[in-house]
């Protein structure tokens, strides 16, 4: 099964079928169903459905009856047509990273070459995973040499991907990397040419993130951070459910301890901007722009303190800034309100197309 090719609009067929990006989160499902016609993308279906706080364990499906059952029912209530899903998986199961390889190898010789890489820059054993390999183009410095992404999924997780859409009727076409998936909505939309732009998407149990030169990744990487830290957090400060933390996240009013509950979105802000920079050090790089997505890109001064650390100006994402949106069908302040969180989902369907 194929899987992380950079997404080319040249590729893209113009015709009536729709494709459903099955974002497949530890806190909830999303879901987005696109269709490409009259030379324009469109938004045909979209939501989401909270999965039990069990459901997914480090990335890991561990109730794969409970996710299915919650896919099914999403995808049966928004009225998803079409039977072509994408899925994305993240997290420790993927192994990404972008390599220097001499231009002649592209070609044939990389097919060959593409095995080698995965042992030794992913120390993964080629046997246990699905490898891929995409050239992004993008010189550094020698132009005798190109850099090329080698991804590895393993093949537990893959088929665990697969097997939770077995019971709905949907079959997974494509499993994709969640931090490319982030870069599709804004690479197929991308005007401005030569900007470093940081994809930076906090979700529940992870963050995402994938930078971009123009258009090409050059670093993607899964930290193993996101808002549920601050969930768990919570829980163990108040001795409370999961379901009140995750209320309280949503709205403190009304709780005493106002001042505690602030001290631990602060410190989850602190590590979440802290971890992000490191990366970006690694890069090297001066980056241009930020943009913030995921379910933890609402927590209020997340976007504030990003921009400060890193230095350059966040925008919250809006995957559907580009597609078009019926007003009879949507309201538009329910896209907006879920915009932030699709940004993965809108990827995954816009790779199918
Ligand atoms: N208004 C809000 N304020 C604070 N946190 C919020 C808010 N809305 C959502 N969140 C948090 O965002 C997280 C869910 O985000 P998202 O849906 O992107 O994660 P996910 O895709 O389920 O998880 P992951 O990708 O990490 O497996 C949860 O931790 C939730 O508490
Ligand atoms: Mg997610």
């Amino acid at each position: 099964m194929p899987f992380s090719k950079l997404h080319r609009p040249d590729s893209f067929l113009d015709g009536r079928d729709a494709v459903v990006g099955i974002d497949i989160g530890s806190s909830s499902v999303k879901v987005v169903e696109l269709s490409y016609r009259g030379g324009n993308y469109w938004l045909e279906s979209m939501g989401e459905a909270m999965l039990p706080s069990d459901a997914i364990i480090r990335k890991s499906i561990s109730r794969g009856d409970i996710v299915s059952g919650v896919i099914s029912s999403l995808v049966s209530r928004l009225g998803v047509r079409t039977k072509k899903a994408v899925i994305g998986v993240s997290g420790e199961a993927v192994a990404l990273k972008v390599v220097n390889v001499p231009r002649m190898f592209l070609g044939k010789d990389m097919e060959k070459l593409v095995p080698d890489l995965v042992r030794t820059s992913l120390r993964r054993d080629v046997s246990g995973v699905n490898y891929s390999y995409t050239p992004l183009f993008r010189r550094n410095g020698k132009s005798e040499e190109t850099q090329v992404l080698i991804a590895a999924v393993s093949k537990k997780t893959a088929q665990e991907y697969k097997s939770s859409l077995f019971s709905t009727g949907l079959r997974a076409r494509v499993i994709d990397i969640d931090a490319m998936a982030l870069s599709n909505v804004y690479t197929v939309f991308c005007r401005g040419r030569g900007q470093k732009v940081a994809l930076v998407n906090v979700g529940a149990s992870g963050t995402n993130l994938n930078v971009l030169d123009g258009t090409a990744p050059f670093v993607l990487r899964d930290i193993p951070l996101g808002g549920q830290w601050i969930t768990l957090h919570l829980m163990e400060k108040f001795k409370i459910t999961y379901e009140e933390a995750e209320r309280i996240k949503f709205s403190i009013k009304g709780y005493a301890r106002y001042d505690e509950i602030e001290s631990v979105f602060a410190d989850f802000v602190a590590r979440a901007t802290d971890e992000v920079k490191t990366v970006l050090d690694e890069a090297g790089e001066v980056i241009d722009r930020i943009i913030l997505s995921g379910g933890s890109s609402r927590i209020a001064t997340l976007a504030d303190a990003l921009g400060g650390v890193i230095g350059a100006p966040v925008e919250i994402s809006n995957p559907f800034q580009n597609i078009n949106v019926s007003d009879s069908r949507f309201d538009p302040e329910y896209i907006e309100h879920l915009a932030p969180k699709m940004a993965i989902a809108a990827g995954l369907a816009l790779r199918g197309l």
